[in-house]
């Protein structure tokens, strides 16, 4: 074996050195890149529909409904709640609507109190919705209210994943 392909001892120290920091660099970055990308990671179950009430129920009146669903974060499985607004339009088709403000995430209520009627409220910068939840313009919410999947089976509302609708 030449002088060339021989590992010097101070070679072989940078390298043994480079390897264990490297190592351990990778240990404390994951954990940081894990936390990072954890919403991206977090997400209902797939396609999955949940029974939240019997079409009985629903009037041209918005009522909210408190339901569960299911959350898988990587192997982890849990439920976190969520509500609904939800309502028969004019047409006999059911509206369910998210909540959330889209301004800032406050919740939303329909018609309090002292307030405009046939119109849903946030309390936080005094935000205004349509009865279709349909941002008025003037207030601080820049899109309407996000719109929950559905289906009616055996006299159930189903809702699925909430989405986003174009702005006002
Ligand atoms: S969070 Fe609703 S108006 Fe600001």
């Amino acid at each position: 074996m030449s002088d060339k392909s021989r590992v010097s001892r101070r070679q072989f120290l940078n390298y043994t050195l480079t390897g264990v920091g490297g190592f351990m660099a990778a240990g404390m970055l994951a954990p940081m890149v894990r936390f990072a990308v954890d919403p991206l990671l977090k997400e209902t179950a797939e396609g999955e529909f949940v029974a939240v009430t019997s079409i009985d129920e629903i009037t041209n009146e918005p009522k909210r409904f408190d339901f569960k669903v299911k959350v898988v974060d990587a192997w982890y499985e849990s439920e976190e709640a969520r509500s609904a607004w939800v309502f028969r339009q004019d047409n006999g088709e059911i509206l369910a609507m998210s909540p959330v403000c889209t301004h800032l995430g406050c919740t939303v209520n329909w018609a309090p109190e002292g307030r405009p009627q046939n119109e849903f409220f946030c309390p936080c910068h005094d935000g205004r919705y349509e009865k279709n939840g349909v941002n008025i313009k003037g207030t601080p919410p820049t899109r309407p209210l996000d719109v929950y999947d559905h289906k009616v089976e055996d006299g159930k509302l189903y809702l699925g994943k909430a989405k986003v609708r174009e702005g006002a």
